[in-house]
């Protein structure tokens, strides 16, 4: 299954039942998105029923004063947002409806590429990506891509990569499903990679990367990690592979790296402390003696395990080979 596929399915099965995704109507969509930008799903919601109660329709909003937008707006915080709703509703009844292209959903006041993006998809199905908090992360972890969140060679790298994976046929579920996904599975800290139906394809889990993705511009690497090493030992050859740039010991050689175990090894060291100068890592260690030539990973090479003591490595492996 493609990565979109996984998405969908689970969205499908998981997604959260939301009372603005029961309906079409453009004019209820574009206010459950402006709610949302700056505010929870579960105290967006009783705004939401609340202003459709009160305004049923784009022309109800517009006619009505402002004083009573601002009053029922009251407690969500970033009140232009309300001035801008408020307008934005003008403006919509001016046009004489409300504009189903993507140019004129984003020349709304208070609209974004991301809200444009979310309310074309949602009320009328155009394949525009959503690209935020969320999506940079499942997508920077799930395809290991560590150009930092924040910068303009990120906004383009992802929202390319978004768009590229948006399935045309049903873009309101993909861009929702990834909403969801971010926002309660592939969490900021802590996500379900044990449960995650992306595990085999994601690259940040399969290369122990999960709590360094996505790399953030100015913040401080975690201080702590947890790295799992797997030692295969196949025929009298283990697998390896040199540490590239931008990470710990680059250029060093080190043992397979991996998110989980695979079934059949077992533990010959676990959580293994061992100190660099600017963090703690904490490391389980597994030997792996499979019955068959497994595959490995990019990037990993086969070599005699009585070649080892010709690589550079990190002192942490001499010392886990040392437990062998
Ligand atoms: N946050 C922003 N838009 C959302 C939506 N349509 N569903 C859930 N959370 C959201
Ligand atoms: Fe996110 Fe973990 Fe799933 Fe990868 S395996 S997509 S990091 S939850």
């Amino acid at each position: 299954m493609t990565f979109s596929e996984t998405i969908l399915r689970w969205y499908a099965e998981n997604g959260r039942d939301l009372p603005w995704r029961r309906t079409r109507d453009p004019y209820a969509v574009w206010l459950s998105e402006i709610i949302l930008q700056q505010t929870r799903v579960a105290q967006g919601r009783a705004y939401w029923e609340r202003f459709l109660e009160r305004f049923p329709t784009v022309e109800d909003l517009a006619a009505a004063p402002e004083d009573e937008v601002m009053r029922l707006w009251q407690g969500l915080g970033y009140y232009s947002r309300a001035r801008n709703l408020h307008a934005a509703a003008r403006q919509i009844v001016a046009l004489g409806g409300f504009p189903d292209t993507l140019e004129g959903i984003r020349s709304l006041k208070g609209v974004g590429d991301y809200t444009a993006a979310a309310i074309g998809s949602i009320a009328f199905a155009l394949p525009a990506a959503v690209v935020d908090g969320n999506v940079y992360r499942v997508l920077a972890r799930h395809f290991g891509i560590a150009t930092p969140v924040g910068t303009t060679e990120a906004k383009k790298e992802f929202t390319a990569l978004a768009q590229h994976l948006l399935p045309a046929d049903d873009p309101a579920a993909f861009n929702q499903g990834m909403m969801d996904f971010g926002a309660t599975l592939c969490t900021p800290v802590n996500p379900a990679c044990l449960t995650c139906p992306l595990q085999d394809s994601c690259q940040a889990f399969r290369t122990g990367r999960v709590e360094l993705l996505p790399v953030k511009q100015g913040v401080a690497r975690p201080v702590e990690r947890h790295l799992t090493y797997v030692y295969v030992r196949f025929q009298g050859k283990t697998a390896i592979r040199r540490r590239g740039p931008g990470d710990i010991w680059q250029g060093l050689w080190e043992p397979l790296l991996v998110g989980l175990a695979p079934t059949g090894s077992h533990l010959v060291a676990g959580h293994v402390k061992h100190q660099l100068t600017h963090r703690t890592l904490f490391t389980d260690f597994y030997l792996w003696e499979p019955a068959e030539q497994p595959s490995l990973p990019e990037g990993y090479v086969w070599i005699e395990e009585t070649e080892l003591d010709a690589y550079a490595k990190p002192r942490l492996f001499e010392l886990l080979l040392e437990k062998l």
